[in-house]
């Protein structure tokens, strides 16, 4: 049993969430709860095939073997019942990149992508950044939950939308969508042509009795899926990520985007960690799920218990909690500074991921009970 009690000193090591925290948040000493990689080693296996490959002292060109294609296509078809062909793989140095590549390569400038916030800042920054338009359908919350208001969706993709980059399970609410809602989606996405980026990227980080289920299954032909071990496993700065395209002529445009790009091929120690992990790694990511869940039970019966005004919304998925402040009496702007300067914990405020979630703020449980714990007395603290 991997014992995510464990707690491990990661200061000093160029860590953007706890070495960057002082210098983005402008204090001291900070508690980091927000950048979302987690406070646990990778799974033995990977570290047993890094170290192995560390060990061989030469770091030349590398590139996916047939054993890494089958740790990735098995892992997939065992862990989500999803089967794809090997070729359908493209690689990437992360999801972020590859949600930039697919809005280069399938939409020009001016062209309309559809969001939906609250939603992980870069999709809507990317969509800026590349000179194309923000469409946003914000989620709607209907008995403390997340929810798609369809026919805003609908009225949205016929304002001419090229692209939806849909985040599954979502970035920050949680959400993990249902087979009904991903048919509604995919349906209306065909209708109108409409291609879907689904940033799968949490999708093994789902809590029973949710299940998380590729969009791609319901519409191969309109979707490019992007994900990666790096959340999963937490191995994010190895940097290397999957795009999942079944649909060839799709494939071959990402394809000839990368290549002028000039991009060949990702890192060797991201293939080694993502062939072990995906080959080797599905005990320890069921012990992750069932620790991150007993935290996930944690942060709610405290806040029940010691902050009522703080509500949780029910992660169905993901590491992330999104924590609504807003009865709290406080705005956020003073909720950030109190978390700060007297909790001395940083967390990432809501209004970050666009203007639906102002008033929250996203909590990182991926660590240890004990600072957890920790994390949640000084949210009282700095409350009070
Ligand atoms: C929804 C989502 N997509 C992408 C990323 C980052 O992906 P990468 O590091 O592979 O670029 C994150 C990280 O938090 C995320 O939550």
């Amino acid at each position: 049993m991997e014992n995510f009690d464990r707690i491990i000193n990661r200061k000093a090591t160029a860590s953007v969430k706890w070495d960057m925290a002082e210098s983005i948040f402008g204090e001291r000493d900070l508690l980091p709860l927000w950048v979302a990689d987690m406070d646990f080693e990778a799974p033995l296996p990977v570290k047993e095939a890094l170290n192995k490959r560390v060990q061989h002292g030469i770091y030349g060109y590398s590139y996916p073997t047939t054993e890494v294609k089958s740790s990735i296509t098995n892992w997939f078809k065992s862990r989500h019942s999803w089967s794809f062909s090997q070729d359908a793989i493209l690689y990437s140095p992360g999801v972020v990149p590859s949600i930039a590549t697919a809005i280069q390569s399938l939409t020009e400038k001016g062209d309309r992508i559809l969001i939906q916030t609250p939603v992980y800042y870069p999709f809507f920054q990317l969509i800026q950044e590349n000179d194309r338009k923000v469409v946003d359908c914000p989620l709607v919350i209907q008995n403390d939950q997340y929810h798609i208001d369809f026919d805003a969706f609908e009225e949205c993709l016929k304002q001419g939308v090229k692209l939806f980059l849909f985040c599954s399970p979502h970035n920050p609410v949680g959400r993990v969508w249902t087979n009904e809602e991903q048919t509604k989606i995919a349906d209306l996405c065909k209708a109108y042509n409409v291609i879907i980026i689904s940033d799968e990227i949490h999708c093994d980080l789902v809590y029973s009795p949710h299940t998380h289920i590729p969009i791609a299954k319901a519409n191969q032909d309109h979707v490019i899926t992007l994900t990666a071990p790096s959340k999963t496993f937490n191995i994010a700065g190895l940097q290397s990520a999957l795009m999942i395209i079944e649909n060839q002529q799709l494939r071959v445009k990402i394809e000839n985007s990368q290549k002028k790009q000039g991009f060949f091929t990702v890192n060797a120690l991201g293939l080694v960690a993502m062939e072990a992990a995906y080959r080797d790694g599905a005990q320890w990511v069921d012990e992750l799920l069932a620790y991150l869940e007993k935290n996930k039970k944690f942060v709610s019966s405290y806040l029940v218990q010691h902050l009522p005004n703080v509500k949780m919304i029910d992660a169905q998925g993901t590491f992330l909690l999104w924590l609504d402040f807003r009865e709290t009496g406080f705005h956020e702007e003073e909720v950030n500074k109190r978390l700060l300067s007297k909790g001395k914990i940083a967390l990432e405020r809501g209004s970050k991921y666009g203007d639906a979630g102002a008033g929250f703020f996203r909590l990182n449980i991926g660590c240890s009970r004990d600072q957890l714990e920790t994390a949640m007395h000084k949210m009282k603290q700095a409350l009070q």
